[in-house]
């Protein structure tokens, strides 16, 4: 047992992320080939409006006109004795109302526009200045945590937004997204022309950069469910929000740009992904898809081999969806300006209780492609931050501080200033070791590219190259049970995968897994462990496309995920799933085995078209779930959540409650 004791309580079907693109030349996938399987498993889907809520069952939000509640098919058998999971799974989703079993209730929250700050202007969908936008809630919702004011009634919701669909940021009009990325154009969204491109303004990129981000907002349950309050917590850290490094590699060149005056100071956060969440109540943005806001620009000189080999492993850059570099020098690289990219790709901290206090990107835990940053604190309370570098053959990390977190904090020091970064390597016996990213230790070297231990930070995944770390399908979120002390790690999926390995067992897996571990000893700070896969998602096990799940749990891509402190362990989807089904969250329970020694799986909720669902958290008193639904109607196809008659997509927060006020997932 471990013990944690300061713990605050593209269209569904169109599923290929930047992410799918390997930009590890150890094991790149064919890229036309993943275009071609993406091409083929394309559908169109019609046009739908949201339906009248059918199901409204008593509860805390029945006067809420946008409430929803029990699923339309056929529910699933009831929970096995002794089962974790209490509720009735639902279905596969294909429509537009978010569903969640029989005697709960889910409502939208907080949707994108939401005004929190400031003057609170309305949100006006494709009117709004960027002033305005940088008062309201950002877009395209993800990683959440709520930190408790006044235990499970009145919190912060701390939340990041993970990037922009810019058709219907300015024109508040969705569009469909081109069918496929290409190199040029990473992200999933509009590729722009060079015309559009000309005719882009400041405004549009303020704008753009407002709608990133982060947003801390309190909220308090009422007799009506929860409702924003108008507080000064509130907050948004953006694009342009002034920063500062700490840790090993803060002083680095390689993150200095020259402007401003001595250049070490970095600017804004983008493409936040997950998160995490520290014992001292902070909390953790991670930089992800950092790669897609650049414009590289070879015209006026030549990159060194250095500044080109880390470009290339960084890889994909381009600003073909943001056009930031059209009007915001900053985003132009340039031979003699290289260094603007390094400044991505860290974990942020940010104090949600202190609204003046600057964000500081933590140096010590890596620059990657961060997916998410779970906290665990040992029986000694050091913390142990478990971290997926989320691309094609990229790797699982973790950082260990040097000693116990209070004793470093009442020292002034950052238990995520001071420590070692540790990269996985999983044998196909069912062993793992942590190989640390230190300077000086085996490859890492002056001699092959790493000056000192900030060369090594800064380029994280050349580091981890050299130390022959396992190339993963794809790391997404991890997280600890705390009731066993075993970790988890989703594995979305990677279409290009040609050599299969033990956690990663499928050649062209596009269904994705999740594995887990124990560390020696159950000590977190151990440097060995044991691993096995978990769940291997797929349409059912009887169906030879080698998923563990029975059919009834079929799901793809699992992407968000979180151990609730019963051991609940909640499944998110983001990509492609059974029967081109809508993305979903399920639950497990890792105690209860069915037949064939697999873990017991029920789902809990489905999600409407073209949404993913990720960000998964509760009061905590477990009363309250909060979940985010990013991108709906993604390709202009429906409009939830339809709130206050606006009818244009909000990726929102969706409220979950049982009905009888107990416990979610029993
Ligand atoms: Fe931002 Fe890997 O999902
Ligand atoms: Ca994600
Ligand atoms: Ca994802």
């Amino acid at each position: 047992m471990t013990e944690l004791t300061d713990r605050p309580v593209d269209l569904s079907d169109l599923d290929i992320d930047p992410d799918d693109f390997s930009s590890n030349p150890s094991s790149a996938p064919c890229f036309q080939e993943v275009v071609a399987s993406r091409m083929s498993r394309r559908t169109v889907l019609r046009g739908g409006m949201l339906a009248a809520a059918g199901f409204m069952t008593t509860s805390l939000f029945a006067d809420t006109p946008a409430a929803y509640a029990a699923p339309k098919g056929k529910p699933g058998a009831p929970a096995a004795k002794g089962s974790l999971l209490g509720y009735q799974a639902v279905p596969l989703g294909f429509g537009d109302q978010v569903v969640v079993p029989p005697g709960y209730t889910a409502v939208p929250f907080i949707p994108w526009g939401t005004p929190i700050l400031g003057s609170h202007p309305d949100f006006r969908p494709g009117v709004n200045t960027a002033k305005e936008q940088a008062e309201q809630m950002g877009m395209h919702h993800d990683g959440m945590h709520y930190f408790l004011l006044d235990g499970s009634t009145r919190g912060l919701l701390v939340l990041n937004h993970e990037y922009t669909a810019e058709d219907l940021l300015h024109t508040g009009k969705a569009q469909p997204r081109v069918p496929a990325p290409t190199t040029e154009n990473p992200d999933r969204t509009i590729s722009w022309t060079q015309s559009q491109r000309e005719t882009w303004t400041a405004e549009r990129v303020q704008k753009s950069q407002a709608a990133h981000g982060v947003s801390v907002v309190e909220v308090q349950r009422g007799s009506n469910g929860w409702e924003v309050v108008r507080s000064t917590y509130n907050r948004r850290v953006t694009a342009t929000t002034a920063m500062t490094f700490s840790g090993p590699a803060a002083a680095s060149p390689l993150l200095n740009t020259g402007t401003p005056a001595n250049g070490s100071a970095p600017v804004g956060t983008i493409n936040n992904c997950s998160h995490g969440y520290t014992p001292w109540g902070t909390y953790l943005a991670c930089e992800e898809n950092f790669n897609g806001y650049f414009a590289i620009d070879r015209s006026t000189g030549t990159f060194t081999s250095e500044q080109e080999a880390l470009l290339s492993r960084y890889g994909g850059f381009s600003d073909s969806n943001y056009n930031w570099s059209t009007q915001d020098s900053r985003f132009r690289v340039t031979p003699d300006r290289p260094n603007e990219p390094n400044r991505f790709g860290w974990v942020v901290e940010i104090d949600p209780m202190d609204p003046s206090s600057t964000p500081v990107k933590r140096t010590a835990l890596g620059r990657v492609k961060h997916e998410g940053a779970f906290v665990h604190v040992t029986k000694g309370k050091r913390v142990v931050v478990y971290m997926g570098d989320d691309q094609a053959n990229d790797y699982a990390y973790k950082f260990v501080s040097s000693a116990n977190w209070t004793s470093l904090r009442a020292r002034g020091k950052s238990p995520l200033d001071e420590g070692t970064l540790y990269v996985a390597r999983f044998e196909d016996s069912g062993r793992g070791t942590w190989l640390p990213l230190v300077h000086g230790q085996g490859p890492l070297t002056a001699q092959n590219g790493f000056a000192d231990q900030a060369d090594v930070l800064v380029k994280t995944r050349l580091a981890a190259d050299a130390l022959e770390a396992t190339p993963m399908d794809r790391p997404e979120w991890t997280t600890v049970d705390q009731t066993t002390g075993m970790v988890y790690l989703t594995l979305t999926n990677n279409s290009g995968r040609t050599e299969p390995n033990g956690p990663n067992p499928r050649k062209k897996n596009a269904l994705g897994q999740i594995v887990r571990w124990q560390e020696s000893r159950n000590d977190h700070t151990a440097t060995t462990f044991t691993w096995d896969l978990f769940l291997v998602a797929g349409a059912g096990r009887d169906t030879g496309d080698g998923s563990t799940v029975q059919a009834d749990d079929a799901f793809g891509s699992p992407d968000g995920l979180w151990a609730d402190p019963d051991g609940r362990v909640w499944i998110q989807t983001d990509g492609t799933q059974p029967e081109k089904a809508n993305d979903q969250m399920l639950a497990a329970d890792p105690r209860t085995l069915d037949d064939k020694g697999v873990p017991e799986v029920r789902r809990f909720l489905t999600g409407v078209r073209g949404a993913e669902v990720t960000g998964v958290i509760t009061t905590p008193d477990q009363r309250t779930m909060f979940v985010n639904l990013q991108h709906p109607g993604d390709g202009g196809e429906n409009v939830w959540p339809q709130e206050d008659g606006i009818t244009v997509p909000r990726s929102a927060t969706v409220v979950i409650v049982k009905n009888d006020g107990g416990v979610i997932g029993t």
